[in-house]
């Protein structure tokens, strides 16, 4: 998509999290459906996820991680030009979920807007905050998911799988700020594959009815769970690759891999076939499921927590979802960017 940076290119600044205190465990899914903390364990690495309260809302967590990052940047809301959201569970069918942050968090000289990537959504619109950064906009890029309002909670095979968040990054002019400077990122789109995973109901092809909404679609995720699981593998070490390639790096140079948290087999797919030590493989996938867009800022404000990362390393991160799109970068941390969350 975009050009290995120049010293004067795009900048993560600043990194908000956001995910919400209540805690659902595998053990509780079993009193919505035949399941069982040993199935989903052993398919998935997931232990537990959060769910959003009955009075939040996309917006609000959104706003939340935003508002966390905009603190930690310590940067002023009326400064912000583009509020970008990426999600696949909109506040709304319109207007867009960035709207409502926007006015939430006052950032009243920006352009709000949404982008629906599915969970690899966070990381190609990274390459549009890039954009717009080098030309000397300060962005604040939010990926926000809450699947728990969107899903059917009697489908095993799919509703244990996901849980609620948000993370926001403030992407700034690299004349402007430190951070993690974006050296390269890749994204890509195989829409013969769109039909495979998504919500088909609800929209203009399939319009709700009182029959559908009647036969639980409103609510249905479609997944073809494991051609799902063979395609992210393979996307995302190609595009892991490409993102290396278009760097002129190794899997050598990179300290942190930092994916999105699909599920903890298709990261140790990952890692085996990239070659890389699964430890160096970021994961929190166990306690917060996979949390779509937001999982990669939500990784990224965690490992910078723990201490993991450090000035002089460079960061590989890349995502898979519906559509199936993917997309990947390199960041290199000219400085560890100040974060903001409460993740314990
Ligand atoms: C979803 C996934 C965990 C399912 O694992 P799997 O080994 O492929 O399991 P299958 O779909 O073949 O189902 C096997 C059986 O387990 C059952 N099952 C599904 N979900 C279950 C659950 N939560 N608990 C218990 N049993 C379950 C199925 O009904 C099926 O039963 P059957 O054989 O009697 O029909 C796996 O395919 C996967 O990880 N796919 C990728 C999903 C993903 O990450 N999506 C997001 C990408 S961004």
């Amino acid at each position: 998509m975009t050009q290995p940076a120049a010293a004067d290119g795009a900048v993560i600044a600043a990194l908000g999290a956001y995910v919400p205190s209540r805690r659902m465990t595998n053990a509780d899914w079993g009193q919505y459906v035949d399941t069982s903390d040993e199935w989903i364990r052993s398919r998935t690495g997931i232990e537990e996820r959060r769910m959003a309260a009955d009075d939040e809302s996309t917006a609000t967590l959104a706003t939340r991680a935003a508002e966390r990052c905009l603190a930690a940047g310590k940067f002023p809301a009326d400064r912000i030009r583009w509020v970008l959201v990426s999600t696949d569970t909109p506040e709304m069918w319109n207007p867009a979920t960035a709207c409502f942050v926007q006015a939430a968090i006052g950032a009243v000289n920006a352009v709000a807007l949404d982008v629906t990537g599915g969970c690899a959504g966070f990381v190609a619109a990274l390459g549009l905050a890039e954009a717009r950064a080098r030309l000397g906009d300060p962005v604040l890029l939010i990926g926000c998911e809450l699947l728990s309002k969107a899903m059917d909670w009697s489908d095993r095979s799919t509703a244990v799988l996901f849980g609620d968040g948000a993370g926001a990054a403030l992407v700034l002019p690299g004349s402007e700020a430190e951070g993690l400077a974006v050296t390269s990122l890749i994204a890509g789109t195989d829409g013969r594959d769109a039909d495979i995973l998504g919500k088909p109901y609800g929209g203009t092809k399939n319009p709700l009815t009182a029959e559908l909404v009647a036969a639980g679609h409103h609510h249905k995720i479609v997944m073809h769970g494991q051609y799902v699981f063979r395609n992210a593998v393979v996307h995302m070490t190609d595009a892991a690759h490409e993102a290396l390639g278009r760097a002129g790096l190794t899997l050598a140079d990179i300290a942190w891999v930092v994916p999105h948290q699909a599920n903890q087999r298709i990261l140790d797919a990952v890692a085996e076939r990239l070659k890389v030590e699964a430890v160096k493989v970021y994961s929190n996938v166990a306690r917060f499921a996979n949390t779509g867009s937001a999982s990669i800022g939500i990784a990224l404000v965690e490992a910078i927590q723990r201490g993991l990362i450090e000035q002089g390393q460079r960061l590989l991160t890349v995502a898979f979802g519906s559509g199936f799109s993917w997309a990947a970068g390199v960041l290199t941390c000219t400085a560890v960017p100040p974060v903001e969350a409460d993740l314990g």
